[in-house]
């Protein structure tokens, strides 16, 4: 850290992958951090070294800055937030089930804040919130603290790393002075700041969120054209995204997005359209593209097998809704895996982050890939690298129908023709002809 800034204490009230995410970066930048969690089980784990979900490195960094002290954690709020220059609110505010977002755990916290001296300290709240939400906040703290939003643009999985490296720095406030005191701590990184009102900054989380998720429901709608016209959307995307107004990224056409944000964002979104007597029609069919497109991998693997899965047994690789995490919420993996079960076929999973200890589904799970692919077909539905690095020919042997469908287009589908299986991605396919003949020669 230059010498010229400032160690600050940051309190960070939840230690989701948000708040881990703020606490691991505010401590690489040399801050002074204190994390806070209601759930005592978690803290006492953190304390230990011990991190709630899974991510490349954090374990690492947080034992580090366990070990330098830049990091502990408390059970006692009152100890978390007294004499903290920033305490940043990072806590879940899940759908209910109207789509609303449940905004009751920032309620509890504001609550808590309003019963302590905060010394004009800023109060930074990171947790996605519906419109409105941060004035509340700042109305409620006013003459004792300064409010601002601050979105967070992070991915479960590579968390850390974006907020170590964020495209933009964006921040609500309402008053200059206030936005300051947030935006110094990342002024060493030179990243474009844009400083709004705490609207429009509420707005510009959401609004980041319903487009990255309209583009994949693009992509899969793309992807279904392709099937149904023999095309190929992988050739069809790229083209469309090699250009640099439309971008390549999210434009990876699969089984759905899955995870906590994408669907809670667009459905809290839709219901404060509804409420503004606004119309959300491209949210909408964003959200309802998604809901169709784990039906289009299982039509694709029933049309496979000759119209039935009773009786049958099918592999699956891959559980988490990405790869690079071992998370289940909201994951179209799963929704699919219980599809197949109601099928009347029998499942064995392998996710490489998830061993069927923490998660209850109707499956058995394989210690490896190809012990899974003992089975009459494989279906990919999470994107793991190593899924590319079987060898074909190994899977081939296993697979007793040598029907693959990849709902992630991750495999190579001329090796898997050249090792006569019979491969279907989503956009893509072998045709019959190329697996004979690719067998044959
Ligand atoms: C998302 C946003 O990217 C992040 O900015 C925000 O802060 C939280 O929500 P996350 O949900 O962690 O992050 O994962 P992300 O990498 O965005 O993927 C979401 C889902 O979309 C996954 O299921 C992923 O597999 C899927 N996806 C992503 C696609 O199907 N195609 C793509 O091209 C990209």
């Amino acid at each position: 850290m230059d010498t010229a800034r400032k160690t600050k204490k940051i309190a960070i009230v939840g230690t989701g992958y948000v708040g881990m995410a703020c606490a691991i970066g505010f401590a690489e930048f040399g801050h002074s951090i204190v994390g806070f969690d209601i759930m005592r089980e978690r803290v006492e784990q953190l304390q230990r070294g011990i991190t709630p979900y899974r991510e490349a490195g954090i374990s690492e960094s947080l034992g580090r800055h366990l070990r330098n002290e830049r990091i502990e954690f408390v059970t006692d709020f009152g100890t978390a937030v007294r004499g903290a220059d920033v305490i940043i609110i990072a806590v879940g505010t899940p759908a209910r089930p109207d789509g609303s977002a449940d905004i009751s755990a920032v309620h509890n916290v504001v609550g808590w804040l309003r019963e302590l001296d905060l010394h004009g300290a800023t109060v930074v709240l990171r947790s996605t919130v519906p419109p409105g939400t941060s004035e509340w906040v700042a109305d409620q703290l006013r003459s004792r603290a300064h409010v601002v939003f601050a979105p967070e643009f992070l991915r479960e999985g590579s968390a850390v790393h974006d907020f170590l490296n964020p495209d933009r720095i964006v921040v609500g406030a309402e008053t200059q002075t206030a936005a300051a005191r947030y935006v110094d701590l990342f002024a060493h990184l030179g990243k474009p700041v844009l400083v709004m009102s705490l609207r429009n900054a509420e707005l510009a989380k959401g609004m980041s969120n319903a487009f990255l998720a309209m583009k994949i429901s693009f992509a899969n709608e793309v992807a279904n054209l392709c099937d149904d016209l023999g095309a190929n959307a992988l050739d069809v995307l790229d083209a469309v995204g090699y250009d640099r107004r439309i971008g390549r990224m999210f434009l990876q056409p699969g089984i759905g997005f899955g995870g906590p944000c994408f669907e809670k964002d667009l459905k809290s979104l839709i219901y404060i359209s509804k409420n503004a007597n606004a119309k959300s029609e491209l949210l909408s069919a964003t959200l309802s593209v998604n809901d169709r497109q784990p039906q289009r991998v299982v039509s694709a693997l029933v049309e496979e097998m000759g119209g039935s899965l009773e009786g049958t047994r099918i592999g699956v690789w891959g559980l988490a809704f990405k790869a690079g995490t071992d998370d289940v919420r909201d994951s179209l993996a799963v929704r699919i895996v219980t599809e197949l079960a109601e099928r009347g076929a029998e499942v064995v999973a392998y996710d490489p982050a998830i061993d069927g200890t923490s998660v209850s589904l109707p499956c058995t799970h394989a210690k490896t890939a190809l012990e899974a692919a003992e089975a009459d077909a494989l279906l990919v539905l999470t994107e793991w690298p190593e899924f590319c690095s079987i060898d074909p020919w190994a899977l081939a042997h296993r697979l007793r129908e040598k029907i693959v469908v990849d709902g992630r287009n991750v495999l190579d589908i001329d090796a898997m023709t050249a090792a006569g299986i019979r491969y279907r991605g989503v956009g893509r396919r072998s045709t019959p002809e190329a697996v004979e003949l690719a067998a044959a020669g």
